[in-house]
């Protein structure tokens, strides 16, 4: 079967593999109809998410059909239309049965303090085989799939694999409650989720910061007030469009490949900590490998940490979904701590929220389809990376579709 395969930092190739099979009676074999590029698998091949073992398949989003069940799955059976939740969990430990998947004691092999499992990840997290692939193993299926009711078409579904859980999760990490004030840095997909899941808490005013023009139009549509960080400062702006209080919440969807504003007035104060940050990429990414304007680490690792923590108010609360790696150290602590701000952050436990999003999109609360901006079978999937990876115009999301998915 056809996958993505991860070979090197900066080097991805499309490649046949061998098929999938059962190995412990926990697990489902689901052929896939469709799968995604997440940011994350770009913090992977650009450096920053280093330890990818070579020949490991990537992906972590994924929608399918059941084909094969293990003995001791029995709550989905062949032929089931499923949504895969990105991290992998066991459902009997003690943060399964709290709602903390993505803590699992007992998915990950390498042993319970070595943190998240999830599909196509480093080696620390398992590895797993990823979902960008013609099939894929899905481990303790009995949680690790979700069924999807008829009505709910891929398009839709495939973001409820990940992204809309995570922009769910930080929303809910930030406590959003009706007539809280949020600013939401980035505008990529997780950030556009996180807008969407503020409109379904009712949130007051939501700020959303980015500088790529289509990304920002469609956080406005939305219902977001906009700020291009390299036209305003946005910190100043942030405080100046609340009174000079700054934001009740802020959330981090961007991570670890962070830019700095290359303009605007922002840009000077940005400069002056161009060593600060060049130390700290040289530090979290110590290997990296950039070719023809692709797999290029973002600049300024710490930049919107900073950035968030200063506009928000007094007793203010900072939500992180970005991703950022072991090896990143750096945070704005002491004006955090004079703040008396609360910081919640994590990697989605997909698991507690995708049921509750399944209903929602069923109910037609929400249409996730309108985040989705580009469909491509597999085959292409190394020029999609390379589309989302320069984060083009008008390339926010990609699905993926298996050849088979393609032709039925
Ligand atoms: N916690 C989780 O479980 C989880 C799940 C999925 C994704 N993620 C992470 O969420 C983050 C976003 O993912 P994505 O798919 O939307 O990625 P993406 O790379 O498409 O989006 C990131 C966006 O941030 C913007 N950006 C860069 N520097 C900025 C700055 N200084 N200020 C404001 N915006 C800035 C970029 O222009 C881009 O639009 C990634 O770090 C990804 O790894 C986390
Ligand atoms: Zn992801
Ligand atoms: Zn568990």
């Amino acid at each position: 079967m056809k996958a993505v395969v991860f070979h090197d930092i900066g080097d991805i190739r499309l490649e046949d593999v061998p098929e999938p099979k059962i190995k412990e009676p926990t697990d489902a074999i689901v052929r896939l109809t469709a799968t995604a590029i997440c940011g994350t698998d770009l913090h992977m091949i650009r450096g920053t998410l280093p330890g990818i073992k070579a020949g490991t398949i990537l992906g972590h989003e994924g929608v399918g059909i059941v084909e094969k069940i293990g003995s001791s799955v029995r709550n989905i059976k062949v032929g089931d239309r499923v949504v895969i939740p990105s991290t992998i969990a066991c459902g009997y430990c003690v943060h399964c049965r709290d709602g903390y998947y993505s803590q699992c004691d007992n998915a990950n092999p390498n042993g319970p303090f070595e943190g998240t499992a999830f599909f196509g990840g480093p080696a620390s997290s398992g590895p797993f085989n990823g979902l960008q692939a013609e099939k894929a193993r899905i481990p303790f299926a009995n949680v690790g799939l979700v069924k999807l009711p008829e009505d709910i078409t891929d398009n839709q579904a495939i973001l409820l694999s990940d992204i809309f859980p995570t922009g769910y999760m930080a929303a809910d990490m930030a406590e959003i409650h009706p007539g809280r004030t949020v600013a939401v840095f980035g505008c990529g997909p997780v950030g556009q989720f996180v807008i969407a899941s503020l409109k379904l808490m009712d949130a007051g005013r939501i700020f959303a910061i980015d500088t790529i023009p289509s990304r920002l139009d469609m956080a406005r549509a939305q219902g977001a007030e906009v700020i291009d960080f390299s036209a305003e400062d946005p910190v100043a702006a942030l405080k100046e469009l609340t009174g000079g209080v700054g934001v009740d919440c802020a959330i981090d969807a961007v991570g670890v490949d962070a830019t700095a504003p290359k303009k605007g007035p922002a840009a000077k104060e940005a400069k002056l900590q161009r060593e600060q940050f060049k130390r700290e990429v040289k530090e979290i990414a110590p290997k990296t490998n950039p070719s023809g304007g692709n797999w290029k680490p973002g600049d300024a690792p710490s930049m919107v940490l900073n950035w968030a923590v200063e506009a928000l108010a007094k007793g203010g609360k900072f939500s992180v979904v970005g991703v950022y790696a072991d090896a990143s150290r750096t945070f704005p602590v002491g004006a955090a701590m004079n703040k008396n701000l609360t910081i919640r952050m994590g990697n989605c436990d997909h698991r507690k929220y995708i049921p509750r999003l399944v209903k929602l999109v069923g109910s037609r609360a929400v249409d996730p389809a309108k985040i989705l901006t580009q469909v491509s079978p597999l085959m292409t999937a190394i020029d999609a990376y390379k589309h989302f990876d320069q984060r083009q115009e008008g390339w926010i999301k990609v699905m993926l579709q298996p050849a088979d998915a393609v032709a039925a």
